[in-house]
């Protein structure tokens, strides 16, 4: 990464003008001060509305003419998962840096090749795995780092959504890849197997259920993508899974447990909890479970989440400026994306299946 050119001020261009687009990235970016040079969205409307409300000077329907300027430095891609691969490639190819929304692809291929093509082009690829940023989080990696629980063997990472359904694009399997496992699953498990340290997942087990589906949406609430929120869906399809459960075994030995959910009759949760020989953690709330005197303690750290959707803005931009790999970088996308295929590919097969 030590050639990547350093741009003094930053210029970015958006691809997908939708709800992260519109409830973070903008926001963030504004509050940061980087200056956003054109907007790009498939339905061009709404990059024009978005970039008049903004002040963003062009709009496209057609991403590939953002491409084109030579005063964007870097994109966010904040598009479905299905546009992830042929989008970023394209980004990547006319020289520009990218911070891509999460999942990173449909699957481990597309992830791998985005990668090496990041790698070849000497430019950052950054995807969204914004938890890694919250302050908390932080917090329990110091301390991992530090050595203050000894060996980590063991992670659970969990993302219960009693009926929390997005719809629209998110349940179509040839837009979404997947249901929650793809989507939520993707932030805790990354969370998790980061807290970890990243240990080399070598198999994995996983079982999804679809026994709610379409009938169990609630449209009218959670998170809503922009064409939902805008009433342009025109038709309900509901493919992927309500639910998603299993492990990830690692070759240090550790093992990463998991469920996820967008519609179980279960209690709304969500977190991630690490164990290790002396000590453990979970978050949120960000606890310590160790011994103070000889006793078992329960310690309560007074450390908030903060704004991890900004950080992570920051971190891209940093990297962008000073050449330096993101935390959330392109392999670390690669491995993610193998743990997941990996545990579709087990849920289909009904067996552990092995993680090349
Ligand atoms: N990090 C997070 O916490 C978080 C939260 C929500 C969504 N996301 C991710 O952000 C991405 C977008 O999700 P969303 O909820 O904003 O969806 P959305 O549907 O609201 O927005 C996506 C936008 O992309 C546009 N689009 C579709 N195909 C395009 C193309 N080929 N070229 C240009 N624009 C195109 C759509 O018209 C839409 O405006 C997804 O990858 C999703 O998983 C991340």
């Amino acid at each position: 990464m030590t050639e990547v050119v350093i741009v003094s001020e930053i210029r970015v261009g958006l691809i997908g003008a939708g709800s992260i687009a519109q409830v973070a990235h903008i926001p963030n970016l504004k509050n940061l001060g980087v200056p956003i040079v054109a907007v790009a969205d498939a339905v061009e409307e709404r990059a024009k509305q978005i970039a008049q409300q903004h002040g963003i000077p062009h709009a496209y329907g057609d991403y590939r003419q953002l491409l084109k300027r030579d005063d964007v430095d870097a994109v966010i891609v904040s598009t479905p998962t299905s546009t992830h691969y042929p989008i970023v490639t394209a980004a990547l190819k006319s020289g520009k840096h990218v911070l891509c929304e999460k999942p990173p692809a449909m699957n481990d291929r597309e992830a791998e090749k985005m990668a090496e093509l990041a790698e070849q082009q000497k430019l950052v690829l950054m995807y969204a795995l914004q938890m890694r940023y919250r302050n908390d989080a932080r917090a329990v990696k110091k301390l991992v780092e530090q050595g203050e629980f000894g060996e980590v063997y063991f992670g659970r990472a969990l993302y219960i959504r009693r009926r929390g359904a997005p719809g629209g694009w998110f349940s179509r399997k040839e837009l979404s890849g997947g249901g929650p496992l793809l989507d939520i699953g993707v932030h805790v498990i990354d969370l998790t197997w980061w807290l970890m340290g990243k240990p080399k997942p070598v198999s994995a087990a996983g079982f999804t259920f679809q026994k709610i589906g379409a009938k169990g949406l609630r449209l009218d609430r959670g998170w809503q993508p922009a064409d939902v929120r805008e009433k342009l869906e025109q038709e309900v399809v509901y493919d992927v899974e309500d639910y998603a459960g299993g492990f990830i075994r690692f070759e240090n030995g550790a093992v990463l447990l998991f469920e996820v959910s967008w519609q179980i009759n279960d209690k709304d949760r969500w977190g991630s909890t690490i164990c290790g020989t002396k000590a453990g953690a979970s978050l949120p709330p960000l606890e310590l479970y160790t011994e103070v005197l000889g006793e078992q303690a329960t310690v309560n750290l007074r450390v908030d989440e903060g704004n991890a959707y900004l950080e992570e803005i920051r971190e891209f931009i940093t990297c962008v400026k000073e050449g330096r790999k993101p935390l959330t970088d392109a392999y670390d996308g690669v491995t993610v994306m193998k743990m997941l295929t990996a545990l579709y590919r087990s849920a289909e097969q009904g067996r552990e299946v092995p993680i090349k």
